[in-house]
């Protein structure tokens, strides 16, 4: 059986026997409560309940010649599918290649009501030394562990503001609580050594290192049923091209990119907000909204080329105080932050590609209605028994609420009859 038809549990099991999961972690994606109530109610505020979503691992995306299985927590049905296919289609083709920036956040500290724009900035330019020592009282252990202050600059902002920029290096972590405490921290100091006031001191979501993914396929490799590869590539050179000229179609590009990445950043334990920001405004970076990928034909190959911000981190926030986090860490094989970074991009790459290929050849609603149909019948109430035929009834008549629910009705009134010519027959 392949892996897709089997139970969760028997995915477990193999999972474990192929020595991607240990026993313990099958037993903790299996158990139903895994966030015990006492950490929900200690990570956020008025915590009422657990919100669950389904675990999925897009299975052997091969990422600089090692082979990941990428979790991914989603409620989208074809999401999982698309990207096993499309990390089939680029590991059959030797893998996707990635390069990742070295990891920095950047905190702003902005003054206003100074007297003198340029004074002022001569003076913190001045104190460099002691900006350094400000980092390192405030954040002792990021000094000792090889971060801290990477570049320091000053700049005004029109007549009215004055903005210290910190480039910090967080080291493993995604650095947004640390950017935050350094900011404070040097802002407190500069107010007593020019005058004019604090307005704001935080970390800056925009875009800093991007991450970079490419992957080069046989056309042939690219067929459908009733399409040839080279037919599929040329026309998903035409979508790329398309994206590039019609921006509506690029944030549609880019939202299937987005559908394999911020299912893997959440089940990391990550802040999805902050990589959601920082993409945008990747995407809008030119000063028009542009897709994320291009893809081109070379010497008989489709080349796919990905670049975007993935501010995440390996440790800090939530993610050590989420078990489901850890168990994600060692099943998708993120040893260190940069792998995790390289590995989702990837993933990105490939979701792209399965949904473009989707789109040259026979559309995307054939392969994604027959998913949702088992989300209408779940929804209609169909018990686990119930679910085939309701299945079935949705994809051979209308794909819908109203009609799944009528289905289901019938479905159990021909039980019934059934029941009672059984007992009348006995
Ligand atoms: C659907 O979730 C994602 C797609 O619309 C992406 C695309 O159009 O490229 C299929």
């Amino acid at each position: 059986m392949k892996f897709y038809e089997l139970s969760p549990e028997k995915r477990r099991d193999q999972l474990v026997q192929e020595g991607w999961l240990t026993t313990q972690d099958a037993a903790l994606l299996a158990g139903t409560h895994s966030l015990p109530e006492v950490t929900g109610a200690r990570l956020i505020e008025n915590a009422i309940g657990e919100f669950p979503l389904p675990l999925g691992v897009a299975r052997n995306l091969l990422v600089n010649g090692q082979l990941h299985q990428v979790p991914i927590a989603d409620e989208e049905p074809s999401v999982i599918a698309a990207a096993s296919n499309g990390a089939r289609l680029a590991t059959a083709n030797g893998g996707v290649r990635t390069h990742v920036a070295a990891h920095r956040v950047v905190a702003e500290v902005v003054l206003t009501n100074l007297t003198d724009l340029v004074q002022a900035r001569q003076t913190i330019l001045a104190h460099q030394t002691d900006i350094q020592k400000v980092i390192a009282v405030a954040h002792p252990s990021m000094i000792q562990r090889g971060g801290g202050l990477d570049q320091l600059t000053v700049e005004s902002l029109g007549a009215q503001f004055l903005k210290i920029r910190l480039t910090l290096d967080p080291q493993q972590a995604m650095g947004a609580n640390y950017a935050n405490t350094v900011a404070e921290a040097v802002a407190a100091a500069v107010t007593s050594w020019v005058d004019g006031d604090v307005l704001v001191s935080i970390l800056t979501n925009a875009p800093t290192e991007l991450v970079t993914a490419e992957v080069s396929l046989e056309s042939a490799s690219l067929a459908t049923k009733a399409v040839s590869g080279d037919v599929i590539a040329k026309k998903i050179v035409q979508l790329s091209d398309l994206a590039f000229v019609d921006a509506e179609r690029a944030v549609t590009h880019n939202k299937g990119i987005l559908n394999g990445i911020i299912g893997a950043v959440l089940a990391t334990g990550n802040d999805t907000r902050a990589v959601a920001a920082s993409i945008g405004a990747f995407a809008c970076a030119s000063g028009r909204y542009q897709p994320l990928s291009r893809w081109y034909m070379d010497q008989g190959h489709l080349v796919g080329h990905l670049q975007l911000p993935l501010p995440m981190g390996a440790v800090g926030g939530a993610i050590g105080a989420l078990p489901m986090a850890q168990v994600v860490r060692r099943l998708g094989g993120y040893q260190n932050l940069a792998i995790m970074q390289q590995v989702i991009a990837a993933l990105g790459l490939v979701q792209n590609l399965a949904a473009m290929r989707a789109l040259a050849g026979p559309g995307i609603q054939a392969g994604h209605m027959k998913l949702q149909a088992n989300a209408l019948a779940i929804a209609a109430g169909a018990t686990e028994t119930e679910l085939p035929m309701l299945v079935n009834a949705l994809r051979q008549g209308s794909m819908d609420l109203k009609h799944a629910q009528q289905y289901l009705t019938t479905i159990r009134l021909n039980k019934k009859v059934g029941q009672s010519k059984d007992e009348n027959r006995d």
